[in-house]
């Protein structure tokens, strides 16, 4: 596989089909999470809610309340964290992933696969960080973001 996207929409849709709405949040991993805290609390004069372990993402969240949307800072937990790699390539921080809502993330899911997007782990849901269903979809089909599509 080289690095060209190798998903490109052909189809006769207008676009106008919606099917990702709300952007529900960014998430930022991040080395030190007190410290983004602080930062996005203070500096910014956000509202930054508590750190909440995800241990079967292998994570800890804290989520920043936007009037639009919502910032997930995110930092490794435990020995497999899927964000412990990134971070070692990026160790000052950096964006990992945006996600959008859908209505109906089976038919999401379905839909994408029809078009060639790949999409990561087992390809069934799981429950995310804000206990709906979730799923992630390759980088590489998506302009180099990693993209999380969650149950509106
Ligand atoms: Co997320």
């Amino acid at each position: 596989m080289d690095g060209r996207a190798r998903l490109r929409y052909a189809g006769g849709a207008s676009g106008e089909n919606g099917m990702i709405g709300r952007l529900n949040h960014v998430a930022i991993a991040v080395p030190d999470l007190e410290a983004a805290a602080a930062l996005y609390r203070g500096a910014l004069g956000a509202k930054v809610g508590a750190p909440q372990p995800e241990p079967a993402h292998g994570v800890t969240v804290i989520f920043i309340e936007l009037p639009n949307t919502k910032i997930e800072l995110l930092h490794p937990l435990g020995e497999t964290s899927p964000i412990a790699g990134f971070l070692a390539k990026n160790p000052a921080g950096g964006i990992h992933h945006i996600c959008y809502e859908v209505d109906d993330i089976l038919a999401a899911r379905d839909r994408l696969k029809a078009s060639g997007a790949r999409v990561l782990g087992d390809g069934e849901p799981k429950i995310g960080a804000h206990g709906k269903p979730v799923l992630f979809l390759h980088p590489k089909d998506f302009q180099g973001a990693l993209v999380e599509l969650e149950q509106a």
